[in-house]
């Protein structure tokens, strides 16, 4: 029943296991070249002077930033102290204006800080600041920053369709502290982390087993507990003993991917071509256009749609990862839901049964690619971990805090990743590996690692 253009997609998307081995391998391999030095080809491994995870004993009011997903984000957070693990929050969020993404820092930050000024205003008598003390801030910022220390970092570039102007090459601490100063407000950031570090830290509260964060929405990325003594670059710089956090910027791998010409297509017409392949085939924020681009030749090949792609069928991003996710749920005998989705959201009317298969294995291929991959390279770092721990991260607990929109709304690609972890490692040693969801834990998460770094840690 397959058409061949479908036939053609699903074979160019597979990814059987001597594939996510081999990504698996290159991602390693990536780990250790990035570790060793910066630039060439490698993954960035950012150093995070992350050190020291949450304890429990963390204590005071902290206040939260999280830029970088679908939304943006403002928390409160009262934490509780002396390994008492409460924690009162309170927290606003709202989706980020499409124009500030394409506009100038400046814009850019000053919706940040003025949001954050509404937010501290209507801070209540629950939420204790001992007098005298500035409010103080973790900043969750959710693209690849060059850490110069826990509490500064320079802008690397933009990704996830960012692309606003005049902060890449900044220290983006300092934007903020220039917004805030034009705001008139007196905050302190005392911890920069991606939100990868602070899902970390978050699920590292209430889980000692926590050694790696993953974030599968609108973009990906990894992050884990890395030996000091295993990172080259910083040799000379650091105290040559203890751990450090390493953001891997992951959706940066490119080797031995399974891409299609869809893909090829899309990353030539992105904002930014050649950059972010892993990203670009696993992510939230892609996997539609992948569909839609497919849905796109088919139609115009006279394969679907009658022989003619409606206007919304030729433009970019209509179709979102929760139309797939979706899709693929729709349980009706006619698959009504399915074609109701390509009426709206790509102008397909009168869509046939068969025609709606077709959409659906579209969308599952697409699918099970990127749960797979995703699960290749939580494997690859486990496996790097393992290989030079002695062994030790495959014999005992190890718990992987996921986080993001993709991994917590679309049941089967969380299955897919599932599949291939256990593919990969056999199930005895799968059944060390835990995968958990670590709930918007990145705001909790920055705020923890604001009080491990606070101005006024030493008088608690
Ligand atoms: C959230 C984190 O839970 O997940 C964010 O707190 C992170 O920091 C996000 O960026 C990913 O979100 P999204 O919207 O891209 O799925
Ligand atoms: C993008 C960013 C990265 C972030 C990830 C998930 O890949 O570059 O810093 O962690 O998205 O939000």
């Amino acid at each position: 029943k397959d058409h061949a253009i479908v036939k053609e997609f699903r074979e160019g998307c597979a990814a059987p296991l001597p594939v996510l081995r081999r990504v698996a391998e290159g991602i390693a391999a990536d780990m250790r070249k990035g570790l060793n030095s910066d630039g060439g080809h490698s993954l960035p491994m950012i150093p995070t002077f992350v050190n020291t995870l949450p304890s429990g004993n963390e204590e005071g009011l902290f206040y939260a930033l999280d830029l970088g997903g679908t939304n943006f984000r403002v928390l409160r957070v009262q934490l509780g102290g002396k390994d008492g693990r409460v924690i009162d929050t309170e927290f606003e969020q709202v989706a980020i204006p499409q124009d500030l993404m394409f506009g100038t820092s400046e814009e850019l930050f000053d919706f940040i800080a003025s949001r954050l000024g509404t937010f501290v205003q209507k801070e209540s008598g629950k939420f204790h600041l001992p007098s005298g003390r500035l409010r103080e801030i973790g900043f969750t910022f959710s693209f690849p920053v060059k850490q110069t220390s826990i509490d500064s970092g320079i802008l690397i570039k933009w990704t996830k369709g960012f692309a606003v102007s005049g902060t890449a090459g900044k220290d983006v601490v300092s934007c903020l502290n220039q917004a805030m100063d034009r705001q008139g407000l007196d905050m302190r950031v005392s911890a920069l982390v991606n939100d990868t570090v602070g899902t970390l830290a978050g699920a590292r509260y209430w889980d000692d087993d926590a050694m790696v964060a993953v974030i599968l929405g609108t973009g990906t990325n990894a992050c884990y507990v890395e030996r000091m003594d295993c990172i080259p670059k910083l040799q000379g710089h650091l105290p040559a003993n203890g751990d450090m956090i390493i953001n891997t910027e992951w959706g940066a791998f490119h080797d031995s991917l399974p891409l299609t010409e869809f893909d090829k297509a899309l990353d030539a017409a992105s904002i930014n071509p050649g950059e972010q392949i892993l990203e670009k085939t696993i992510s939230g924020m892609y996997l539609g256009e992948v569909a839609r681009r497919v849905f796109l030749k088919m139609a115009e090949s006279g394969a679907m749609f009658g022989g003619s792609a409606p206007d919304k069928l030729s433009t970019p991003f209509v179709l979102r990862t929760p139309h797939l996710c979706a899709m693929q749920q729709d349980q009706s005998s006619d698959l009504k839901l399915v074609g109701k989705i390509l009426s709206d959201t790509l102008g397909v009317d009168d869509s046939s049964l068969g025609i709606r298969e077709m959409a659906i294995d579209i969308c599952d291929a697409i699918v099970k690619r990127g749960g797979r991959l995703a699960g290749a390279g939580i494997v690859g770092i486990l496996q790097k971990m393992d290989a030079d721990s002695k062994g030790t991260i495959f014999r005992k607990r190890t718990v992987v805090a996921m986080d993001g929109g993709l991994y917590e709304n679309y049941p089967h690609y969380r299955k897919y990743i599932k599949e291939a972890v256990i593919g990969l490692l056999g199930s005895e040693i799968s059944k060390n590996v835990v995968i958990e969801h670590s709930k918007d834990g990145s705001g909790i998460g920055a705020a923890l690692l604001a009080a491990a770094n606070s101005k006024y840690a030493r008088e608690f």
